[in-house]
């Protein structure tokens, strides 16, 4: 297949079925890239609320720069991959007010890779770069029947080489969001809408009754499962949490006090801090899917009298507070199960 008549059928399907999301009626590269940051990992409707969240209350790059830390994760808490709110922090703060306005400006920025710098320079400034994503290599690799898999340096190469090659120069932006939306709305992983399709007649993968196999990828991720045991240390009117370091998941969000255990056995013993008193189990353990773990986390309670001292690990806020502070999912969940 030519890859005008790729590009030029890709255009017309936009034209009629493109999504009317809200960034895509701006060329403020601030903006987009904020919308970008959110979009990455998360679905278009999980993110949309977020995104209007972000972009009213930080309209620009300084008012997110001046922004504390705890209150962008705040505002991020329930999507997930919190390293982008830390990162989209941080990159404001290199920002000195004004957003890059070349490629190489763009790709230096905290949390850009070769993707995001390539969506928003093609979106907001109209330069020729093709965008890379999960919905672009489905569509290649099935359209035009490429097995080389995609999780290789080889398979980026080629695929990259490919999409920079069916670019349509005149309009990068709304060519790869075309591309983007098409791989969102028609060539979808599970069952495709392959009657709907304007490019079914010359898919390979159609033809060839290969649309199951590609794209292909070589490395299976691996699971693998943790074991938390959060306890909802009560001290009269005050509970204690404890703010996550690096090195690890959630970094600088808060949670309950925490002990990780290797199996999935009740806990057997107290941490010293309680004294004598004792632990409460609340249900039953929670199952909790991340990309590459599965935790199991159980919720106690145990009440403290006000003699009892907070280790300085830990930090005791009021209980009307406690929706304050940026917690992950999880602890949000759990704390929920009992309305603590
Ligand atoms: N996913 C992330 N960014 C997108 C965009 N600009 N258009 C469609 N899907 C996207």
């Amino acid at each position: 297949m030519a890859n005008f008549s790729f590009s030029a059928t890709l255009l017309s399907w936009y034209q009629t079925h493109k999504r009317s999301l809200p960034f895509r009626d701006t060329h403020n590269a601030y903006l987009i890239w904020l919308s970008e940051i959110i979009f990455q990992q998360t679905r278009i409707t999980q993110g949309l609320a977020y995104y209007e969240k972000f972009a009213r209350r930080f309209p620009t790059p300084a008012a997110l720069a001046q922004a504390d830390e705890d209150e962008v994760l705040k505002l991020w808490q329930g999507l997930g991959y919190y390293s982008r709110a830390r990162n989209l922090h941080a990159a404001a703060k290199s920002m000195n007010g004004q957003f890059p306005t070349t490629y190489d400006g763009v790709r230096a920025l905290k949390g850009v890779g070769d993707y995001t710098a390539a969506a928003i320079c093609s979106m907001a400034y109209n330069m020729p770069y093709a965008v890379v994503d999960g919905n672009v290599y489905r569509v290649l690799a099935r359209v035009f029947g490429i097995e080389t898999p995609i999780d290789t340096t080889t398979g980026k190469k080629e695929f990259t080489a490919r999409a920079q090659k069916l670019l349509d120069k005149k309009r990068p932006g709304d060519y790869n969001q075309a591309l983007m939306d098409f791989g969102a709305l028609v060539c979808t992983p599970q069952a495709p809408r392959c009657q709907d399709c304007p490019l079914a007649k010359t898919c390979v993968a159609r033809r060839e009754n290969r649309i199951g196999k590609l794209p292909v990828k070589v490395q299976k991720t691996k699971i693998t499962e943790r074991f938390f045991h959060y306890i909802y240390v009560e001290q009269g009117r005050f509970v204690w949490l404890h703010k996550r370091g690096a090195g690890d998941i959630w970094q600088n969000l808060y949670e309950l006090p925490l002990v990780e255990t290797d199996t999935n056995d009740p806990l057997k013993k107290s941490p010293a801090w309680c004294g004598r008193a004792k632990l409460h189990p609340v249900g039953k353990p929670l199952k909790h899917v991340l990309s590459h773990r599965v935790i199991w986390a159980q919720l106690y309670t145990v009440k403290l009298p006000p003699s009892a001292k907070c280790p300085t690990e830990f930090i005791r806020v009021k209980k009307s507070a406690l929706e304050r502070y940026a917690v992950p999912r999880l602890v949000q969940k759990l704390l929920e199960q009992e309305s603590l």
